[in-house]
């Protein structure tokens, strides 16, 4: 099969379209021909140069993980085309989506891909292969977040970080769950993160969001770019602070 290859860590440069042998699915995987496949911060994170040179961490990933040599592309849908001998959910000819990291991951910018068992998920048929294709990694982080925060309906609820690819889903769940959410993002994503479901949202290029008046039964802290000190004032007495991602 044809899949852009990581042939290198660190460089855009080291990737290239190749032939490689087409993936087979162990006894727990399933193999999909690939329909559509998005690129997870995961991706990217493999190409960020500081100082123009490749960082220790990433470095490391990338060996843990085996990413070099296998294609990019954490998140994917397409159609069951084979299944292993374990397999009893899915079925050859079945739309799916799923993510294909994970270490030695046999990523998605390819003709097919493996996805193992417990992380395949049945297509909704009124998404596309592309809308479900961007759904798997950033939406459990998101629903792990909401969840360990016990989100219920009447509360109100900081999503710091509200116009990410966690973000989003979080500030969407949230209000799912009957919450109020005050989103915090830069000035080019307010309209998004509004349209998302924030009931307000403040800007933390031009506002201090440590100065905001209301009081927070669960702070959702979707990027690492604050301390803790800095929530904790916002949270009424019993209130939760959860970091996500
Ligand atoms: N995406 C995933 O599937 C996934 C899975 C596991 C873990 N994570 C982790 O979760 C975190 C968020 O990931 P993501 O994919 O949602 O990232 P993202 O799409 O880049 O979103 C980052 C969010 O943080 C905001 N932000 C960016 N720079 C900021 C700054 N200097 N100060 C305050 N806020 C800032 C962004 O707002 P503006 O864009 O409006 O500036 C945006 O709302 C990361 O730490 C990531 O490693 C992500």
């Amino acid at each position: 099969m044809q899949a852009l290859i990581d042939t290198q860590t660190g460089t855009l440069e080291a990737l290239k379209v190749q032939t490689v042998a087409t993936p087979q699915p162990k006894k727990n995987q399933v193999q999909i021909a690939v329909r559509a496949c998005a690129l997870n911060i995961g991706d990217y994170q493999r190409f960020i140069m500081k100082n123009n040179r490749i960082p220790l961490a990433t470095k490391v990933t990338n060996k843990l993980m085996g990413y070099v040599g296998k294609p990019l592309g954490a998140e994917v849908a397409g159609v069951v085309t084979a299944v292993g001998a374990a397999v009893t959910q899915f079925k050859v000819g079945v739309a799916v989506f799923g993510k294909t990291a994970g270490t030695a991951p046999t990523g998605g910018l390819a003709e097919y891909a493996i996805l193992n068992q417990g992380e395949v998920y049945q297509k909704p048929t009124n998404l596309t292969f592309e809308e479900a294709s961007c759904i798997s990694i950033s939406f459990e982080t998101a629903l792990g977040a909401v969840r360990k925060a016990s989100v219920k309906s009447g509360q109100t609820v900081m999503v710091y970080g509200a116009s990410g690819g966690v973000g989003l889903y979080v500030v969407q769940l949230a209000n799912a769950a009957g919450a109020t959410v005050i989103g915090v993002c830069s000035t080019r994503n307010l309209a998004l993160a509004k349209a998302s479901g924030c009931a307000q949202v403040i800007d933390y290029k031009t506002q201090d969001f440590t100065k905001c008046l209301t009081r927070f039964d669960a702070i959702l802290g979707i990027n690492g770019y604050n301390p803790m000190r800095k929530y904790k004032p916002l949270l009424k007495p019993h209130g939760i602070f959860v970091g996500g991602g």
